[in-house]
């Protein structure tokens, strides 16, 4: 039977205005659009990994308020499993404040809501669900110690995307396959400021903290990683592209790389990476999250180009 992508995450509603440039503290700007749309990370990579062909699993909690069974319903008419999606009483479901410039830049408030409600009797509860996944995705917007038990029963690959930037993850990281971060995340996580230049340096200090694979996403400039196996470390580039809106991009990473992980093993690993990146910079060149996952993409079609640091 198919493979099992289960993710253990959050769902937010994201309320986004765009407005020419992102406001200073205290000052009020006049926007020209406003949305209401599906996000939070660990929903954006359950749909970025339905999108690309996985077989989703979401385990995630939900408000009683009118949007927690919308949220439910969308994603199921996404083809995504809901068994362990569950409702919390007197509570909001997770929400995002969004404001976008029109250079791409973005500014971002969240309030977690049922997000925090996310327990570890949760996991519990889907316990052969998470055991028998092929891929387990975890991010940072739910209860870490949630997170850290539902990486402790998996027996297969393990992809954290420690985002947002949370700096006390020690605990995790020896149970991850794969760890996956941006530029500001790493920073945090090896207390130096990591861009391009110093990148090798970086992944060597994330695998010794205790994953198998380090990934750092580089925005236009691709990403690149690190494997303890080998000792690999390699640049993948990126496509330059006019950037739109980069929210939800680096989840439209994550999930494509957990299905592109599952669907297509054969490939080397700097071609499944070239290939989760050039998905996401399809995401950067339309407005909003899920809603600018294309449905229909088709990886491998040209090769990815790549260097060895
Ligand atoms: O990564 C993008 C997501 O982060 C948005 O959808 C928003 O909900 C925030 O959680
Ligand atoms: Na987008």
């Amino acid at each position: 039977d198919k493979s099992k992508i289960v993710v253990v995450g959050s769902c937010g509603i994201d309320f986004t205005t765009y407005a020419p440039r992102l406001p200073l503290p205290g000052e009020t700007l006049i926007g020209n659009k406003f949305t209401t749309s599906f996000g939070g990370k660990g929903a954006n990579q359950s749909v970025a990994a339905a999108k690309t062909g996985g077989n989703v699993y979401m385990i995630c909690r939900v408000g009683d308020d009118l949007w927690g069974e919308k949220y439910k319903e969308h994603l199921k008419n996404a083809g995504i499993d809901v068994t362990n999606a569950h409702v919390t009483k007197d509570t909001t479901t997770g929400i995002a404040q969004i404001s976008v410039a029109d250079n791409g830049e973005n500014q971002i408030v969240i309030v977690p809501g049922a997000n925090k409600h996310l327990s570890k009797s949760d996991v519990e509860n889907a316990k052969e669900l998470i055991k028998t996944a092929d891929v387990l995705i975890g991010q940072l917007e739910t209860p870490y110690e949630t997170t850290l038990e539902a990486f402790k029963l998996n027996n297969g690959i393990k992809l954290l995307n420690a985002a947002p930037a949370m700096a006390h993850i020690q605990t995790i990281l020896p149970y991850c396959t794969i760890l996956c971060v941006n530029e500001p995340e790493a920073s945090l996580l090896v207390n130096f400021n990591v861009n391009v230049s110093n990148i090798k340096i970086a992944l060597h200090k994330l695998l010794e903290s205790g994953c198998q694979t380090a990934i750092i996403t580089l925005g236009e400039k691709g990403a690149a990683y690190s494997l303890k196996s080998t000792g690999e470390c390699v640049h993948v580039f990126g496509n330059k592209v006019t950037a739109i809106d980069t929210t939800g991009a680096g989840d439209a990473f994550v999930g494509a790389l957990a299905s592109l992980l599952v669907n297509d093993k054969i490939q080397p690993f700097h071609q499944l990476i070239g290939a989760a990146c050039e998905y996401a910079t399809m995401t950067v060149t339309t407005e909003g999250t899920q809603t600018s996952y294309p449905g229909n993409y088709i990886p491998f079609t040209k090769k990815y180009d790549y260097v060895t640091l």
